[in-house]
């Protein structure tokens, strides 16, 4: 309760300050919420976020751009989702393989359980734009 004023509090002050110059301050405003909005609009699909931040997965991937791996986004954008298709990148999850992509092969993932991995694969296809 007391954390909620305080936070609510300094939210009010940091306005009020924006609000009464006229400096790059203002700027810092837009950029947090840009930021915000779409995470808030991602957080119907959070187990499968979770379990890719407990995996390894983002060593090699982001969600807009390309690292090892393709970027989610573009994972996301190449397929239609669907049951099979749900089936099919789960299994490549855990069993890894290149030639989709390019030649760099994903390492395989034995120990997930093909349950976790479709509610990656699910986040993963959510992101589709
Ligand atoms: C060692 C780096 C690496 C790690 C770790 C990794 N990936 Fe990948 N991933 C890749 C590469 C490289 C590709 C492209 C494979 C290809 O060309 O077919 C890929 C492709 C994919 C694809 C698209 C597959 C396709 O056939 O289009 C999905 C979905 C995916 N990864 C999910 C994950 C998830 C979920 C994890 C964590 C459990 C993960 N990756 C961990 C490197 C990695």
């Amino acid at each position: 309760m007391k954390k909620t004023f305080v936070i609510f509090g300094l939210a009010l002050v940091v306005a009020a300050c924006n609000s009464n110059s006229n400096k790059s301050a203002g700027d810092s405003t837009a950029t947090t919420t840009a930021a915000t909005s779409p995470a808030t609009s991602v957080s119907a699909d959070t187990v499968g976020l979770a379990l890719i931040k407990k995996n390894d997965c983002l060593t090699c991937h982001k969600v807009d751009q390309k690292v090892i791996g393709p970027a989610y986004q573009d994972v996301a954008n190449k397929y239609t989702s669907s049951p099979a298709v749900i089936d099919t990148l789960a299994n490549k999850v855990i069993k890894g393989g290149s030639g989709n992509w390019g030649a760099i092969a994903m390492s395989p993932h034995p120990s997930l359980s093909e349950a976790d991995a479709q509610e990656m694969v699910k986040y993963i296809l959510s992101l589709k734009k």
